[in-house]
């Protein structure tokens, strides 16, 4: 049957955020493991714990439909996902992959931003106070790691890789 009704289009796009969520934890898992600073695998490893959290708020607002939380693939984060194969068939450093990390986080972030804010929007007008509740709540953790991503980035120091690939033009002009 076609969808016809505002609840029908936030049920499946929460579907599509529970699916999301799913597939970043493992995707967070291995940006921690790919990290060799402290600050930034513990960014991500906290992120994971928080994203834990988030599908449990997903499934309770799921249950408030009558629904059993099933997952929708989320297109969206998949494509995100697929970047990162991109990446890694280019062979990067670990310091560049973890540079990328943080810049894919970041994208992320800002994706799950969006989905929550629209979440929220249709919650209201549903008049589903304690969706919009548990909602924002999500679409807060999700504000703090961009914020947190944001910083790890302006901090991030390239300059050996510069260095490494001076090196390497130098020798190879010779
Ligand atoms: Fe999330
Ligand atoms: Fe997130």
């Amino acid at each position: 049957m076609a969808m016809s009704t505002i609840e029908e289009l936030f049920e499946h796009e929460l579907k599509d955020m529970y699916g999301a969520e799913t597939s970043l934890l493992d995707a967070l898992e291995q940006m921690a493991g790919e990290s060799s600073d402290r600050e930034i695998k513990k960014a991500f490893t906290q992120h994971r714990k928080e994203t834990q959290g988030q599908i449990k708020r997903l499934e309770k607002s799921l249950e408030w439909f009558g629904q059993k939380p099933e997952a929708e693939t989320c297109p969206g984060i998949e494509g995100l996902i697929k970047e990162k194969k991109a990446l890694m068939r280019e062979r990067p450093t670990p310091q560049l992959l973890e540079f990328f990390n943080i810049g894919a986080g970041q994208k992320t972030e800002r994706y799950e931003i969006t989905a929550y804010e629209n979440l929220i929007d249709m919650a209201e007008k549903l008049g589903m106070a304690d969706a919009v509740e548990l909602l924002e709540q999500n679409l807060q953790e999700e504000e703090t790691a961009l914020n947190k991503l944001k910083a790890i980035a302006s901090e991030f120091d390239v300059a050996e890789d510069v260095e490494a690939h001076e090196q390497r033009t130098t020798s190879s002009r010779r």
